[in-house]
């Protein structure tokens, strides 16, 4: 399973449109994703003793984080970086087992020309901090309050098609790392795949495990 996080709890955000978008394209590749809206947070995360106790209703968000194949993170550009709630959340999350070793994409937004940018690379380096695998094809959407029709839908041939080449490159970025198939019509796993990923296990350099 594939996981979206929401990178923002703003009222009415264009980012859960991008992402409303983004789950389509993988859909229609075969790949349901699961989304998790930071606006969803129960409130007691925001309280200072959630550093130590956290409260029931986070684990929802921590398990699906934990159990991912593999992570999308759609974030807007807040002062010139990641907003802050995205930031805590991340910082909620289980340390190391969250990020390390699972792979994830980035897909940004915001109202000035480099869509998001700045806040993706502070991205990338917090999860290669976090060892987590990043995939390299990233896609920023810029002017955003214009990209977007009046049914806060991207029909941008340019900017569809880079969402859709990330998402074919992403899913099989997944399926190689992870040794898994995602698409719901594939008939079973695919042998030679299966027999790449026993050598690598044989020579002890694949067999990714989530735990450490
Ligand atoms: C607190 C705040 C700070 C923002 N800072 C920037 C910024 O630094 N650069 C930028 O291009 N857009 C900035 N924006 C505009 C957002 O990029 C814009 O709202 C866009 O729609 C994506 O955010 P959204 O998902 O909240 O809608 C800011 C918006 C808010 C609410």
């Amino acid at each position: 399973m594939i996981n979206l996080i929401v990178g923002t709890n703003r009222p009415g955000n264009n980012s859960l449109k991008v992402a409303a978008q983004v789950e389509e394209i993988y859909r229609d590749l075969g790949v349901p994703l699961r989304v998790l809206d930071l606006a969803h947070l129960p409130q007691e995360i925001y309280l200072p003793s959630a550093y130590t106790v956290k409260p029931a209703g986070f684990e929802v968000f921590s398990d699906a984080v934990i159990h991912a194949h593999g992570l999308i993170v759609v974030t807007p550009e807040y002062n010139g970086s990641m907003p802050g709630v995205l930031k805590y959340f991340i910082d909620m999350l289980k340390f190391p087992e969250s990020f390390c070793k699972r792979p994830v994409c980035f897909v940004g937004l915001s109202a000035g020309p480099w869509g998001a940018m700045r806040p993706i690379e502070e991205l990338e380096l917090v999860f290669g901090y976090r060892k987590a695998f990043v995939y390299p094809e990233r896609v920023f959407l810029p002017l955003i309050q214009n990209m977007l029709n009046a049914q806060g839908r991207i029909v941008d041939a340019e900017f569809l098609g880079r969402l859709k080449s990330q998402a074919k490159g992403f899913i099989d970025f997944v399926e190689r790392l992870d040794g898994v198939h995602l698409k719901e019509n594939s008939q079973g796993r695919d042998h030679a795949r299966e027999l790449d990923q026993a050598g690598r296990m044989a020579a002890g350099t694949g067999g990714i495990s989530k735990e450490v």
